[in-house]
């Protein structure tokens, strides 16, 4: 007899698995996972469970559309699919690889503050080092080189919005990529996720009953079908406390950038 987790996933009757009508394009440390958990409270709406990276691996690429559908989840007529990589962003590909797929699709781009991203970054592959025993560095070590910054670093690099925005509306319509502001979505997520659902032409189905703050955990949980749960340990890190001179040089040197990515958007952010 096979074994029980060799058997494929039954499809519950009426149900298919669709490639994605929304896609969660980055930024990477946005809050991505957050956006996409918290969105998947809404009973129209269904998410790929993980990181997909189709649009950007050339690997998973060349698998092709029916690969690609296959990683996605069962739904019905009536719901919606989106997947998120955060690496869609960032990368120099992606956006007219889904534009061949749907011209038409919607796209949700979650974006925080430049400089936190970048902190949140560094967070991120500093404890991914620390778990793989390799050896790690300050922040300050890493976005200073000779005096001054460092602009080589990937880390700053992702966290210029101008650069990759203006790729992506190469293939697309500004109507048509809704941009999410992180730092208001930790805050306070459900104004956030209310334009998401009219963004997306859904009913309001997400309710304020469906967070809870968390102290201990200091953000934000999601209760939905009578279960609660909080995100990952490794999503809300405590962040290194930077020198506020290294702080300053990070500010200048995104402020024109972010300048310039507000006018494509026409809006702006209360970014440093
Ligand atoms: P930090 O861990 O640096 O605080 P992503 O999922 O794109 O990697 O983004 C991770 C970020 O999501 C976290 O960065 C955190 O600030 C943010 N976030 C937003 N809402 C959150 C929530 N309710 N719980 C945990 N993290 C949340």
């Amino acid at each position: 007899w096979p074994q029980f987790h060799q058997l494929p996933p039954l499809r519950p009757p009426g149900t298919s698995r669709r490639i994605p009508h929304t896609i969660i394009i980055g930024v990477r440390k946005g809050g991505t996972r957050a956006l996409l958990e918290m969105l998947d409270v809404h009973p129209n709406i269904v998410v790929a469970a993980t990181e997909v990276h189709f649009f950007d691996w050339d690997e998973n690429y060349v698998k092709g559309i029916d690969w690609y559908r296959g990683l996605m989840p069962f739904s019905y007529e009536n719901q919606i699919t989106i997947e998120k990589t955060p690496g869609y962003f960032t990368s120099p590909q992606a956006p007219e690889r889904i534009h061949d797929m749907n011209s038409s699709i919607k796209l949700l781009l979650i974006l925080r503050d430049p400089t936190e991203r970048v902190i949140s970054d560094y967070t991120q592959v500093y404890y991914n080092r620390l778990e793989s025993h390799k050896p790690v560095q300050l922040f300050e070590d890493i976005v200073i080189k000779n005096g001054a910054l460092n602009t080589k670093y990937k880390a700053i690099q992702r966290s210029l919005y101008d650069i990759h925005m203006e790729r992506w509306l190469k293939h697309f319509h500004l109507n048509q990529i809704h941009i999410v502001d992180g730092n208001t979505l930790i805050k306070d997520p459900l104004p956030e996720l209310q334009k998401v659902e009219r963004f997306l032409n859904l009913p309001s189905r997400i309710m304020s009953s469906n967070f809870y703050f968390n102290q201990t955990k200091g953000f934000y949980c999601i209760r939905s079908d009578g279960r609660e749960r909080c995100l990952h340990e490794s999503k809300g890190r405590p962040h290194p406390v930077v020198n506020s001179t290294v702080l300053e040089q990070l500010y200048s040197y995104f402020r024109e950038h972010n300048a310039n990515f507000y006018r494509m958007i026409n809006h702006s952010f209360d970014w440093h």
